[in-house]
């Protein structure tokens, strides 16, 4: 471990702590013109740079959102991403000395939740983060993929000015309700839409129906080529689509309905899409990868088990251990009238990146057991605690940062 000197940074390291984060990332800096449109995602004491002899090395950053979480409520979360220490410093401790001090920076700034999207999957676990929700990417054959349904309702283009209102409002309303959805801040749309708006080929559509706008989907096209030995397909991306029961059926019969387009390529969506269902040919759709989304810490063990709710008759007490935020550490009380902390002994230990894993009811306890994660000797405690943590819906976040 090299003697490192982490501190929290200000105006004047923003840009070079964005150099060297996008640098990590093997991207060259941004132009004037892009990073002045990026400088207001820096919010003040959000980014921490850690220096070696007054030299930037490494740098991570955050910024405000919540949590929603089984059961409805929704918990103030840090979002945790520009996470990247330089070539020639990796593996000294850089990343370990930046995390000790976020974490406790969101522990005492009342964060009761962290979550992030990791680059690798080695990198989190140790500091506690835990995947808690995944998300799929599917792939659509346009020609053979005719709906069964009609669209029933009106789906309307809208121009990029007008847009986003429209989906910044559809958005706040179609997200709620379902755990692992998150707030997005305004730097978020400032720089996944406004800034992109220009972009030629992005499209958006917004879907209607009897009781008003109830769906949106921001689109991207890339024309193929119909050059006879070098024919590529015409593929549209979608990019973001929220949308009511109602609205989902328009909304993906109106992108299988445009023309000239061969494939169409879904990253990021819910587990549980029915897409393979709209199509009379459910071979039409592909799922085509499945991935880990929310990479989940929990700051504050305490408050995060006692806002969510809890299903079934039985009780069980967990241990938890957590290295970096020891205050966590202890035994927890789980019933279906909440959480406490107890003195009683566990019925099984986990740590606290395991704990953020079922968090959100995405996996069960008995399925990380059986993967070694942790070892319990009561497989019936494990039943309880499953029984306890269970969900109508699978937790799904939507928001890429
Ligand atoms: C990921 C990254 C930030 C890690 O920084 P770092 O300063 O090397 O991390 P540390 O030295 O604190 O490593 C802590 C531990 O994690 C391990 N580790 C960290 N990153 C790892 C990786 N990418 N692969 C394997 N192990 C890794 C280290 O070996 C070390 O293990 P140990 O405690 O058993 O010795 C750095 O490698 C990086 O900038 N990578 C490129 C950009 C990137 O992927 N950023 C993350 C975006 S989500």
């Amino acid at each position: 471990m090299t003697d490192l000197d982490i501190r929290v940074l200000d105006d004047a390291h923003y840009r070079a702590a964005h150099t060297l984060f996008r640098g990590t990332l093997h991207n060259g800096p941004a132009n004037d013109e892009r990073w002045e449109q990026v400088r207001p995602s820096y919010e003040p004491g959000r980014t921490f740079g850690a220096f070696a002899d007054d030299e930037l090395v490494g740098t991570v950053q955050s910024f405000p959102s919540r949590l929603a979480v089984p059961g409805g409520a929704v918990v103030p979360m840090a979002a945790v991403s520009r996470v990247g220490v330089r070539a020639d410093w990796t593996r000294r401790g850089a990343l370990t000395a930046l995390q000790r001090a976020q974490l406790r920076a969101f522990r005492e700034s009342g964060e009761v939740a962290a979550t992030l999207r990791a680059s690798e999957g080695v990198i989190y676990e140790r500091f506690g983060y835990g995947v808690a929700s995944r998300f799929r990417e599917v792939r659509v054959k346009r020609a053979s993929a005719r709906p069964r349904l009609p669209i029933r309702g009106r789906v309307r283009l809208v121009s990029p000015e007008a847009a986003l209102p429209v989906v910044r409002s559809l958005f706040e309303r179609l997200s709620r309700g379902r755990a692992g959805g998150i707030a997005r801040w305004p730097g978020w749309w400032h720089t996944n839409v406004v800034m992109d708006q220009a972009e030629a080929n992005r499209k958006y559509a917004v879907a209607s129906g009897p009781d008003g706008d109830d769906g949106y989907v921001i689109y991207k096209v890339t024309p193929g080529s119909f050059e006879s030995g070098n024919e590529k397909p015409t593929l549209l991306e979608v990019l973001d689509l929220w949308a009511s029961p109602r609205a989902w059926s328009d909304l993906w019969a109106f992108l299988f309905g445009i023309d000239l387009v061969g494939e169409v390529l879904a990253e990021g969506r819910p587990v549980d899409e029915p897409l393979e269902w709209l199509p009379v040919d459910r071979r039409a759709v592909r799922v085509t990868d499945e991935m880990d989304e929310t990479w989940l810490r929990l700051v504050d063990v305490e408050a995060a088990l006692s806002v969510r709710t809890y299903r079934s008759e039985g009780s069980v007490v967990i241990g938890v251990r957590d290295r970096f935020l020891p205050e966590n550490e202890g035994a927890y009380l789980i019933t279906p009238s909440g959480a406490s902390r107890t003195s009683s002994s566990p019925d099984f230990v986990v740590d606290v990146d395991v704990l953020g894993a079922a968090y959100l009811g995405d996996v069960s306890f008995g399925a990380l057991a059986m993967a070694g994660r942790f070892a319990a000797d009561s497989p019936e405690a494990l039943v309880r605690a499953d029984a306890l943590f269970a969900v109508d819906q699978v937790p799904w976040c939507g928001t890429y940062f």
